[in-house]
């Protein structure tokens, strides 16, 4: 099994320390029951859902949250095969594996339901599908592929939002999706193929920022992020040999960015360095 390095690259991000230093004080003053259930309301720890995290970025971004003491709901689709992600699940008790392929609206039925009232601080759209470079080639484009391109990267994190956007309202919280570089036609260049891949990210840009105008007026902070260019799966099946991030360097990286935005960003897509991508 890959052991992640672990990283830690701010702490702070999610508060816990001022309020167990809060909890300290309410127990140390001996207040009634009332108060010390008010307390330990307040220093539940905060909650971050995450889709795909059997590997990659998705596994590096439930761990980084998992060490920094939130409750980790980090899903995927096989969880009986996701042997990295069970060995966190057993490393730690704030961590739980939870079935949801993204594209089954009964399994993002079930899994709303399971939660059903839960405060959720902040839910990762992550999950995604590169394609084969043939297949995304002028000549050989298969539609079906195209089909299933798009509804694992473009529908599933709408439906899961929607799903999941009174979760995220109680809690004030932030839905963020995994954008990329490749969906700007600014920094389109020369670049071919990965006609899907593409095309699936624009569309997901378009629609979070739909999503960030119906949301706003509801308190939730609707953000895309870049992961830069990172050793994954995806990445390698993509035909980059270039330099890449480390999924630990970039998830932490990410995880700091939407520790940072508020409720009055303007919604652009921020790469994992601060950069604002163009469109
Ligand atoms: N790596 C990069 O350089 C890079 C650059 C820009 C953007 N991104 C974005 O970053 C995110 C993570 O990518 P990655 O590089 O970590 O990719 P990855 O290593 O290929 O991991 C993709 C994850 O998505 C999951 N997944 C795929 N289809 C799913 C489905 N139907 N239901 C649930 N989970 C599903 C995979 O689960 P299985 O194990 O079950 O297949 C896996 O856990 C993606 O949104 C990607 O577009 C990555």
């Amino acid at each position: 099994m890959k052991r992640l390095r672990r990283k830690t690259v701010r702490a702070g991000l999610a508060a816990p320390l001022p309020v167990m230093v809060l909890g300290l004080v309410f127990s140390l003053a001996g207040t009634a029951a009332a108060e010390q259930e008010a307390a330990s309301a307040d220093s539940a720890p905060p909650t971050v859902l995450i889709t795909g995290t059997s590997r990659g970025i998705g596994l590096a971004f439930a761990e980084w949250y998992a060490e920094q003491g939130w409750n980790v709901v980090a899903t995927c689709r096989t969880p009986e095969r996701a042997d990295d992600l069970n060995a966190l699940a057993a490393e730690y008790a704030n961590l739980s594996v939870e079935l949801l392929d993204v594209t089954r609206e009964d399994h993002i039925r079930a899994l709303a339901d399971r939660h059903a009232g839960q405060p959720i601080d902040l839910l990762i759209n992550n999950a995604a599908i590169l394609g084969t470079l043939p297949e995304q080639s002028l000549g050989g484009l298969d539609y079906d592929r195209f089909e299933q391109t798009m509804a694992v990267n473009v529908y599933a994190p709408l439906r899961l939002s929607e799903a999941l956007a009174d979760n995220v309202e109680a809690a004030g919280g932030k839905i963020v999706a995994i954008t990329s570089g490749v969906a700007s036609l600014t920094l389109m260049g020369r670049m071919r193929g990965l006609y899907f891949y593409r095309m699936s990210k624009s569309a997901l840009n378009m629609g979070w920022r739909a999503l960030r105008t119906d949301l706003k007026p509801r308190g939730v902070a609707v953000l895309l992020i870049s992961p830069g260019m990172v050793d994954t799966r995806l990445l390698r099946e993509s035909g980059y040999t270039g330099e890449a991030l480390t999924t630990e360097e970039s998830a932490a990286g990410m995880a700091e960015i939407i520790a940072d935005a508020t409720l009055d960003d303007p919604g652009l897509p921020i790469n994992v360095d601060g950069r604002v991508l163009p469109w």
